[in-house]
């Protein structure tokens, strides 16, 4: 029972980057789009500003808390390199 509980855990992790993945390549997206927009007045693929402004304000904070839950989870692989790092 143990190897399927940690098969559990990483198949958790995977879903949890690919959502991360997936949510930080649409951020990236509208934030070029952003820059676009501000410097050249056009739309960015059809989508306004005020549009573009909407997403990154729902997906940024989604985005936030993906990192929150993240980090969490890797918390104990994060300790292991840092005391790598730092062993004398
Ligand atoms: C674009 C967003 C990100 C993606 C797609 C991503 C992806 C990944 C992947 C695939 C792993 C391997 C383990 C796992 O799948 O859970 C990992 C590990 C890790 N990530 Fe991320 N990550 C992102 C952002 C971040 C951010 C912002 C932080 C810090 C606040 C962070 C901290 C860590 C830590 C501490 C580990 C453990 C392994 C290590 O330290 O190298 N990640 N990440």
């Amino acid at each position: 029972m143990w190897e399927g509980n940690v098969m559990n855990i990483v198949k958790i992790r995977a879903i949890l980057s690919t959502i991360l993945l997936v949510v930080f390549l649409a951020v990236l997206i509208i934030t070029i789009g952003v820059l676009y927009t501000t410097r050249t007045g056009h739309t960015f693929l059809g989508i306004s500003k005020a549009e573009l402004f909407n997403a990154r304000n729902i997906l940024g904070p989604i985005m936030n808390i993906l990192i929150i839950i993240h980090l969490s989870i890797n918390w104990g692989l994060y300790k292991r390199e840092l005391k790598v790092l730092f062993k004398k």
